[in-house]
């Protein structure tokens, strides 16, 4: 089946991103999120994108135009009726998920395929949850969306090698660089990137260096784009805790389980750059 209208569920920092690539390639895109106030916040967030990169002179005003065109956003889940494609991007929660999935059942047509874009939940296990389990995928975006190049496709045991080609495809369609990833929790990068993240806060915790001068040795010492706290923040503490708490469940080894003081930040609601508090003040 062809995609030509796109919907994205959860407009938050990978929905918006992901809804602005979307528009951004061409594809009609309705967004949906809880509220008004979650909707404005997340288009908002796509606008400033679109008009810094304008700014820079990265985005002409002519690709602003065509996505913000292109670009709908909504609270009514029946709204993504015609909808070729869903990709969730809500919490990382697995009763949200499924839950979002049986509305998004009820509203879209059988043919629709469903992608989620979780960092760690096992594609199979939300596949299952679904009426469609073959037309069902992981599509895994990397944060900031518009600028990262990677998405790791994710085959669920069930999802038919037709699905996996057309998630490959619109991958690829959006300018990303698609690669395969196994249905492991997660996959490859977040395999290898999340030990690291809660490694740092396990050493700072132990009294390794202060937060500026790990995320500098990092970044001078190493060539990284960013220490492991900023990068921490700027993904989202409860993000990370989800996923840690995710990972270790599946593996029970101790590189995954979330350190204390992680708890112990998100339970005070320092989430990081989205609540203005993290390992910095912003
Ligand atoms: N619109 C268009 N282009 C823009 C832009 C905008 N609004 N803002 C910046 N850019 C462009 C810049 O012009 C620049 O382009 P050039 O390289 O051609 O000069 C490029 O994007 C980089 O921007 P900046 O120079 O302003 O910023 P930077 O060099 O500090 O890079 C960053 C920013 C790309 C985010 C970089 O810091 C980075 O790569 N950080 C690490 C991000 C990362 O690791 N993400 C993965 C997180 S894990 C994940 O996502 C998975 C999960 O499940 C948790
Ligand atoms: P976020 O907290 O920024 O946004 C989640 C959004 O989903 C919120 O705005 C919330 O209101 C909305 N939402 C919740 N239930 C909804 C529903 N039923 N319908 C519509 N909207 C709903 O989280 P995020 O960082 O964007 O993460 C979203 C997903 O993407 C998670 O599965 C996460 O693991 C994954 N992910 C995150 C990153 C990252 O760096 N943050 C990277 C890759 C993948």
């Amino acid at each position: 089946m062809a995609i030509r209208t796109v919907g994205v569920v959860g407009c938050g920092l990978m929905g918006s991103g992901i809804a602005q690539v979307a528009a951004g390639a061409g594809y009609k895109t309705m967004v949906r999120e809880v509220n008004e106030a979650a909707l404005q916040a997340g288009l908002g967030r796509i606008g400033k994108f679109l008009a810094d990169g304008c700014a820079k002179g990265k985005v002409t005003q002519d690709e602003q135009n065509k996505t913000l065109a292109n670009l709908t956003g909504t609270t009514n889940i029946a709204d993504l009726k015609d909808c070729d494609l869903i990709i969730e991007a809500i919490v990382e929660n697995l009763d949200e998920k499924r839950a979002t999935y049986e509305a998004v059942e009820a509203a879209v047509r059988p043919e629709t395929i469903i992608a989620s874009n979780t960092s760690s939940l096992c594609i199979t296990e939300l596949a299952a949850a679904t009426k469609r389990p073959d037309r069902f995928g992981g599509l895994h975006f990397f944060n900031p969306v518009p600028l990262m190049k990677l998405v790791e496709v994710i085959r669920a045991l069930t999802t038919s090698a037709e699905t996996n080609a057309a998630l490959t495809e619109f991958a690829s369609s959006l300018g990303k660089e698609p690669i395969a990833a196994p249905d492991r929790p997660g996959f490859i990068v977040n395999r290898l990137l999340v030990p690291y993240l809660l490694d740092a806060i396990r050493e700072y915790e132990r009294g390794l260096g202060t937060v500026e001068d790990i995320d500098k040795g990092m970044k001078l010492g190493c060539g990284h784009p960013m220490g492991p706290f900023t990068l921490l923040d700027f993904v989202g503490l409860d993000t990370t805790y989800y996923i840690a708490n995710i990972m270790f469940e599946e593996f029970r080894e101790p590189r995954f389980a979330p350190p204390p003081l992680l708890k112990r930040m998100v339970l005070a609601g320092y989430h990081g750059r989205k609540t203005k508090r993290g390992f910095y003040t912003y």
